[in-house]
C-alpha cells in the first residue's frame, strides 16, 4: 500500500507553508460569513467609546446659586469637580472612600458624600457647599456661628463636612435630641475629638434654625 511521507521528514519550509495556507483559509471562511466584519464593528465601537472618555461628557449644573457648564471626564467625582475644576476647596478629601464625610456637600438639599459621587450625576442639580453658606450681607448661617461660639473644631479639617453634615440634620428632623443628633452624625469623623461642641452646636443652631 502506497502512504504520503512522514510529515516528520519534511523540511521546516515545507510545514510553515501548510500551516499559512490553513490560515488564510479559516479567515476567508470567517469573513465570508460575516465574523470578521462583526469584529470589526466592535473596535471601532470601542474606539467611540474611548474617544467619548478622552474627549469629556459636557455637564451644566448649579453651584452655590451659580450656573456652572463645563466639559468633564466621565470618571471625575464631584468632589474633584468642585476641587480642582471649579477651585472650591472647602469640602475636604478625607478618605476618598466615603468613610468620613469630610467631603459632605448638599445635592438638591440633601447630604451626599462627593467622593463617591460622579460628577456626571450633578447634571441639572443644584449643589451648595460650605462656600455658598454666607449670607449676602456677609454674615454666618447659624451652624457656622454655632460651631464658633461652642469650639466646636480643632484642626477644622472636618469642619465644612460637618457643618454641611449638621445643616442637612437639622433639615432633616434629626436633631431634637443630643442622643439623636450623635446617630444622626455618626457619618462624619473627627479625629481630633471635638463631638462635645459639635452637638452643643448642632442644638443651639437648631433652634436658631427654628426646625429643632
Ligand atoms: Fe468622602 Fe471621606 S472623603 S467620605
Ligand atoms: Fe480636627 Fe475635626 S477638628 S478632625
Amino acid at each position: 500500500m502506497t502512504t504520503g511521507p512522514d510529515p516528520s521528514s519534511l523540511p521546516p519550509q515545507a510545514t510553515q507553508v501548510n500551516r499559512r495556507e490553513f490560515v488564510l483559509s479559516v479567515l476567508s471562511v470567517a469573513a465570508a460569513s460575516g465574523a470578521v466584519g462583526a469584529g470589526q464593528a466592535q473596535a471601532q465601537s470601542m474606539d467611540a467609546a474611548l474617544e467619548v472618555h478622552t474627549g469629556g461628557v459636557p455637564l451644566c449644573v448649579v453651584v452655590n446659586g451659580q450656573q456652572q457648564s463645563l466639559t468633564v471626564d466621565p470618571r471625575t467625582s464631584a468632589l474633584d469637580l468642585l476641587r480642582e475644576r471649579l477651585g472650591l476647596s472647602g469640602a475636604k478629601k478625607g478618605c476618598d472612600h466615603g468613610q468620613c464625610g469630610a467631603c459632605t456637600i448638599h445635592v438638591d438639599g440633601r447630604r451626599v458624600v462627593s467622593c463617591l459621587t460622579p460628577a456626571l450625576q450633578l447634571e441639572g442639580r443644584r449643589v451648595d457647599t460650605i462656600e455658598g453658606l454666607q449670607r449676602p450681607d456677609g454674615s454666618l448661617h447659624p451652624m457656622q456661628q454655632a460651631f464658633i461660639d461652642h469650639d466646636a473644631l480643632q484642626c477644622g479639617y472636618c469642619t465644612p463636612g460637618q457643618i454641611m453634615a449638621a445643616i442637612a440634620c437639622v433639615r432633616e428632623g434629626n436633631a431634637g435630641s443630643p442622643e439623636r443628633i450623635k446617630e444622626y452624625m455618626s457619618g462624619n469623623l473627627c479625629r481630633c475629638g471635638a463631638y462635645n461642641g459639635i452637638v452643643a452646636a448642632i442644638g443651639q443652631a437648631a433652634g436658631d434654625m427654628g426646625k429643632a
